[in-house]
């Protein structure tokens, strides 16, 4: 291999754009080869702008390309299972958007290809890599807040604006065609779950709240969850409203609580006696990726399989899923009501 690792991206769209291609120009040890988009006229200028050398509307001409050293797939998730197998089978490793599916029969079967080809997949789980997550992980695991844990996290995003930004909207509303917010949002928070409990999941009771009618699916979604050993998470994922609440982030614990500011950059663990807080000052974004894209090229340089790859995929989509299942069950539950016999809506 080169000095550097030769990339392409395939799927030049909002956060190739925004992040993944500027996060490779901005690399020491990345270069930038060839990019593709089913939608030409987004990968030309791009190209020309960013130098490379090589641009086309179909990712199978990169497939036997020898320049290509690996692959970056940032499409949408019903197509990127399919061209991160092609792209195993062509030899190459690849680091693909989350979720790694829509299903989990699809998300086992880039995992066999994984196997079966000896190349290795990175889900784009960016933000488990902030500093801040890990040294939060590091007091849970030294018992800092003590045992059973509450994990209370509030996400939303995606902000409803259908005249100022009708881009934005359409292709919001498209994902939700594929799902609600907790499949698409929610595979990183199922992620830092996964991250920070080391539990596997024992229950899931999930419901949804679609706010405007032309809505494709719920747009609102609570869950709790109970982990087997005695930890439960409290989920509000939501996307399109025109104003959001304060999104949240903290663990309780019999010892005390850690609040986790990604916008302000802090993590702050409280007890009676104590207030310590780890303070990160680079950006939130560009921090993520920076170091996601280091451990996309340690990776492809080692022998070791990825970290966060196919298997914490798997289990981010399993949980996912199982809250997209409870959610569906739970839309009758109890048709009966309570009523207090003044209520008028
Ligand atoms: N890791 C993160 O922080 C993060 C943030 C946002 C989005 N995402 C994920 O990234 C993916 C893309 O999201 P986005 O917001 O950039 O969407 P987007 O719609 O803006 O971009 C997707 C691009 O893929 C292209 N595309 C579709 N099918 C293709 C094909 N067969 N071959 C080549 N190009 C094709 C589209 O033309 C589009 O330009 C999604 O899976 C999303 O969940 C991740």
């Amino acid at each position: 291999m080169n000095d550097k690792v030769r990339l392409a991206v395939v799927g030049c769209g909002d956060i190739a754009v925004t992040r993944h291609i500027p996060t490779i120009m901005n690399h020491s040890e990345t270069e930038l080869v060839a990019l593709c988009d089913s939608d030409i006229t987004r990968v030309k200028p791009l190209a020309s702008q960013n130098g490379v050398r090589s641009c086309t509307d179909d990712y199978r001409t990169l497939l036997t390309d020898d320049g290509i050293d690996a692959v970056i797939v940032a499409t949408p998730p019903w197509v990127t299972p399919k061209i991160t197998m092609d792209f195993l089978k062509a030899g190459k490793d690849v680091l693909c958007e989350k979720p790694m599916a829509l299903d989990l029969e699809t998300a086992k079967q880039v995992s066999q290809v994984e196997e079966e080809t000896g190349r290795k997949v990175q889900i784009g789980f960016t933000y488990r890599h902030d500093p801040l997550l890990e040294k939060l992980r590091d007091w849970i695991r030294a018992d800092r807040l003590g045992s059973p844990l509450v994990f209370r996290l509030g996400i939303y995003d995606e902000i409803w604006d259908p005249i100022g930004n009708p881009e934005h909207y359409d292709r919001i509303h498209k994902t939700m065609e594929h799902g609600i917010p907790s499949i698409h949002d929610g595979a990183h928070i199922a992620d830092f779950l996964n991250m920070l409990t080391d539990s596997p999941v024992s229950h899931v009771e999930a419901f949804g709240l679609q706010s405007r009618p032309e809505f494709p699916t719920s747009n609102y979604d609570t869950s709790v969850i109970r982990f087997a050993n005695g930890d439960m998470a409290k989920l509000e994922i939501s996307w399109f409203y025109p104003v959001f609440p304060q999104g949240e982030f903290e663990v309780l614990g019999p010892k005390g609580l850690a609040v986790f500011d990604r916008f302000k950059r802090y993590v702050e663990l409280r007890t009676r006696e104590t207030t310590e807080r780890e303070v990160h000052e680079e950006d939130w974004w560009e921090s993520c990726f920076r170091i996601q894209l280091d451990r996309f090229v340690a990776g492809i340089r080692s022998e070791h399989p990825f970290v966060p790859g196919t298997s914490e995929g798997i289990y981010s989509l399993s949980l996912t899923k199982a809250i997209e299942i409870s959610m569906e069950r739970n839309k009758n539950l109890f048709s009966g009501g309570i009523n207090n016999g003044i209520s008028k809506r």
